[in-house]
């Protein structure tokens, strides 16, 4: 196992009917921005309960985050706090407004004269504005970790960007919310988090017991509650179980002491940057062919996988891998998510070349475990998915 830090200051409050407790957790004399998406949170009650629970705090409201939170946006909102002299951000949503928050947190106590260059430049946020969280979607893990990835649609461009002092305050996680959730966008976050354990486990071992046996619980518990969740968000034994997986597979704990990838995710932001298609599915197009193209070096991992995941006891180590590698295919596919660029675009001929070519202009030489994906290596991968 490898040395590591481990330091995750967010309070969660989970369970059923905590959005109230809200009230609990914002200083009394916080001039507070209320941060929301495309409008869901009015249609399914969010927004009255986190309203009502706030009636004695000064709340002002910047509704409209898209998304893939769009930075033309959030700079209008970021107007906003320095207009109405706002001191602590509440984001009521999903990974998208988390994020869009999380990227006000940093740009409200930036001195800089382009907020962008925090993406661009890879510029840490050691102390943010504070804010705390109302999640209304799993799948990110944004409520509990210290990420956040912005779009600007003007430059088709998608960057990620964070630093420790981005983590939420408090997140609240009420399994109740996702009974709004509509199932294209349950099965976004099942993707989303299931992916985001393969990131974090899908390497070469080393010798890290505890935390394969993590993850590996992580995508059964997963795979256990999809249909479920899928067919009957009102369960609420599978939506709480889905919510907890979806956070404790992108918190941090995972991938201390273990080599990360990450690789799948900066290839798949290329997808949703250049053709709008959702995070998730970009996800499950690019790591059937990294996988594959990668077999040599993980094949050891993707059959520990098999034989724990998916119980698949017959074969050589190399068979077990590949049969992983089917199996997941089949795990998307039954959750309604196509595997394939060519499914979701009729313009995917030249993307492979313009990821590529993208990655090498950012200095982006050596992505993986190894580091050792390079944009011509990358650009075989985006290939073997069109
Ligand atoms: O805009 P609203 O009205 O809120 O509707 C949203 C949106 O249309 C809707 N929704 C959310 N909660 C709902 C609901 N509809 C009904 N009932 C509810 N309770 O769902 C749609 C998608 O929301 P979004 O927030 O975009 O989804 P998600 O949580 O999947 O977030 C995706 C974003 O997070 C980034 C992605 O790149 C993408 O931009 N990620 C952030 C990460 C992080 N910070 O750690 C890691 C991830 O890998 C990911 O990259
Ligand atoms: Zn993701």
């Amino acid at each position: 196992m490898n040395n590591f830090d481990f330091k995750n200051p967010t309070k969660i409050i989970f369970g059923k009917d905590t959005i109230e407790k809200v009230k609990e957790e914002i200083p009394a004399d916080a001039k507070v921005l209320l941060l929301y998406g495309g409008g869901s949170i009015k249609k399914n009650g969010i927004y009255d309960q986190v309203k009502t629970a706030l009636v004695d705090i000064d709340v002002t409201e910047f509704g409209g985050i898209p998304a893939n939170p769009e930075y033309a946006k959030l700079m209008e909102a970021l107007k906003v706090i320095k207009d109405e002299s706002i001191t602590y951000l509440l984001a009521v949503g999903g990974g998208s407004v988390i994020d869009g928050t999380k990227f006000l947190s940093a740009a409200a106590v930036y001195d800089g004269d382009t907020p962008w260059d925090i993406l661009t430049k890879n510029i840490r946020t050691e102390k943010g504005m504070p804010f705390g969280t109302v999640l209304t979607l799993p799948a990110t893990g944004s409520e509990m970790n210290s990420g956040a990835v912005i779009t600007r649609e003007e430059t088709k461009e998608k960057l990620a960007m964070g630093g420790p002092g981005l983590f939420p305050e408090f997140s609240i996680l009420d399994p109740q919310v996702i009974t709004s959730i509509p199932e294209r966008q349950l099965a976004n976050g099942l993707t989303d988090a299931f992916t985001h354990v393969l990131e974090q486990y899908m390497t070469y071992p080393i010798g890290a017991l505890l935390q394969d046996r993590f993850a590996e619980s992580i995508l059964q518990t997963l795979i256990e509650v999809a249909p479920t969740v899928l067919k009957d968000p009102t369960d609420y034994k599978a939506a709480s179980n889905f919510m907890w997986s979806c956070t404790m597979a992108l918190n941090g704990l995972i991938q201390k002491g273990v080599p990360t990838d990450w690789a799948v995710h900066a290839i798949g932001h290329e997808l949703t940057a250049l053709f709008g298609i959702d995070h998730a599915r970009t996800l499950a197009v690019i790591a059937p062919s990294h996988y594959k193209f990668n077999f040599e070096s993980k094949k050891e991992k993707l059959a520990q996988y098999g034989e724990r995941v998916w119980n698949i006891t017959e074969g050589s180590t190399d068979d077990k891998a590949y049969a992983a590698i089917e199996k997941t295919v089949a795990f998307f596919h039954k959750l309604g998510i196509d595997t394939k660029l060519s499914d979701y675009t009729k313009d995917y001929e030249g993307t492979a070349e313009k990821i590529s070519e993208r990655f090498t202009n950012r200095g982006w030489t050596g992505l993986g475990e190894h580091q050792s994906l390079s944009p011509d290596k990358v650009e075989e991968i985006v290939k073997m998915a069109y």
